[in-house]
């Protein structure tokens, strides 16, 4: 019998001013895409600062199902052995759990010849296509045919080309580049995703005998090579995961350092925190970060990296409705992703959505009310303006914030914020 998880609901009161110290862990974004990308050789990998997730999980029982061991192996430590004849497929059960499971496509493909993966459904986020996914790797020589609910990709071997992407999707990038390393001849993507976890995954990559040039730009430059071989990697800090600390003492106030977050990876968020009135330091092994009473509302629109990522949209939202004056918040990635405004508003936030826009009307609290978290970072939010609210928030459904989160109530906790599962 399973053992019962955390209860679903986090139980939030007023708090700050907040201080001390967090270490941030290891990206959800880019050890979801590491672990996908031991499918690329038979062996026995180690991946270091692994956040305990339950994405990570999600990832290692879809592995697992394909025939592979996932074991965590220490603290933060994890250990992948790819077997020989694994089968290359994803189930509708995992991939419906993880829509990120598709980036097994890529890899499955460039070194079985084939990979059947369940289609991904919408989500909250609106509807989310995989076409560009596909394009590529069919530019790469795949065949696609697709039925029951899945895609199947064949090929006998796959070609270097030119890709031009139509929009720098973080998915298709991967997918493509995980495939073009075991493709014959040189492999261009162009209009690349620049995510700092991309340039992670080439770094992984490059260290099992790929021969990646340019990640972390636009144009990715892949030399196929004909076999890799299992290594050891230490994940990337979690850039959205600091983010999410800075947004807590944007609203709660206070002083804390953020130990392991890379302030490179964050430039454009960092600057809009100095625009509010936070202050900031970067150090050598993290940040500082100083913040008073009340913020000042800025306006923020959401990019492709290096502009502001739409993970961060929510934060912007929670500090805005307590911050002073109005700020217009712009999502341009993803058509939907504003559900949870209206469990701000049950708090008090005064919010109006139009299209793509909301226009967010600091007040001096908030009050406490039951909320919905919808998805990770919108549940991560919440949690994160109810620190300035008056009276006692609970956000149910927390289960979504366990998916990307490493102990998120016990992090926010030890800054001194009143948080609590119950
Ligand atoms: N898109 C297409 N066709 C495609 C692929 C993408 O139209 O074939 C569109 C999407 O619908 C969306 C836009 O392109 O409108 C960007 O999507 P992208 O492919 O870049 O996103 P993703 O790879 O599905 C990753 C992160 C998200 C993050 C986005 C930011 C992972 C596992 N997920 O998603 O993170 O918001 O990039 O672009 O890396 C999270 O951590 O909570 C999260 C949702």
């Amino acid at each position: 019998m399973p053992l019962p998880g955390p209860p679903d609901r986090i139980l939030v009161g007023p708090s700050g001013p907040l201080g001390g110290q967090v270490t941030i862990s290891g990206a959800k974004n880019s050890v979801l895409k590491l672990m996908a990308a031991t499918c690329l050789a038979e062996g026995t990998y180690v991946l270091r600062n692994v956040p305990d997730i339950t994405d990570v999980t999600c990832m290692a029982d879809l592995l697992a199902s394909m025939g592979m061991t996932v074991a965590r192996t220490a603290p933060g430590e994890l250990t992948l052995v790819h077997p020989p004849g694994i089968v290359p497929e994803a189930p509708y059960e995992l991939v419906e759990r993880m829509r990120a499971s598709i980036v097994v496509l890529g890899p499955l493909l460039a070194r079985y010849g084939r990979a059947r993966v369940a289609l991904p459904g919408g989500d909250d986020f609106g509807p989310r296509p995989i076409d560009m996914h596909q394009r590529g790797l069919e530019q790469l020589g795949a065949v696609f045919t697709s039925a029951h609910g899945y895609i199947e990709a064949t090929a006998e071997h796959l070609v270097g080309t030119s890709i031009l992407l139509e929009f720098p999707s973080v998915g298709a990038t991967e997918n493509a580049l995980m495939a073009a390393v075991l493709a014959r001849g040189t492999t261009v993507i162009d209009n690349a995703a620049r995510e700092p976890e991309i340039a992670d995954l080439a770094a992984f990559l490059n260290r099992m005998g790929a021969r990646v040039a340019g990640a972390g730009s636009s144009t990715i430059t892949i030399e196929g090579v004909d076999a890799l071989a299992p290594v050891e990697h230490t994940v990337v800090p979690d850039r959205i995961e600091a983010a999410t600390f800075l947004a807590a003492l944007g609203v709660a106030g206070g002083a804390i350092r953020l130990v392991g977050a890379r302030a490179e990876h964050m430039d454009m968020y960092l600057q809009k925190l100095t625009e509010m009135g936070m202050g900031i330091t970067v150090e050598p092994d993290g940040i500082t970060a100083v913040a008073g009473q009340r913020l000042r509302s800025v306006d923020v629109s959401t990019l492709p990296y290096p502009g502001l990522a739409t993970d961060y949209k929510p934060f912007f939202v929670a500090m805005l409705t307590t911050a002073d004056g109005v700020g217009i918040v712009t999502e341009n990635i993803f058509s939907g992703r504003f559900r949870y405004i209206d469990e701000l508003v049950r708090m008090g936030a005064d919010i109006r959505t139009e299209g793509h826009h909301a226009v967010v009307r600091g007040r001096a609290r908030l009050s406490g009310a039951p909320v919905r978290a919808h998805d990770i970072r919108a549940g991560a939010a919440l949690v994160v303006a109810a620190l300035g609210a008056e009276g006692e928030t609970a956000v149910s459904d927390a289960d979504h914030i366990d998916r990307g989160y490493e102990q998120f109530v016990e992090k926010l906790a030890g800054l001194g914020a009143d948080v609590r599962r119950g």
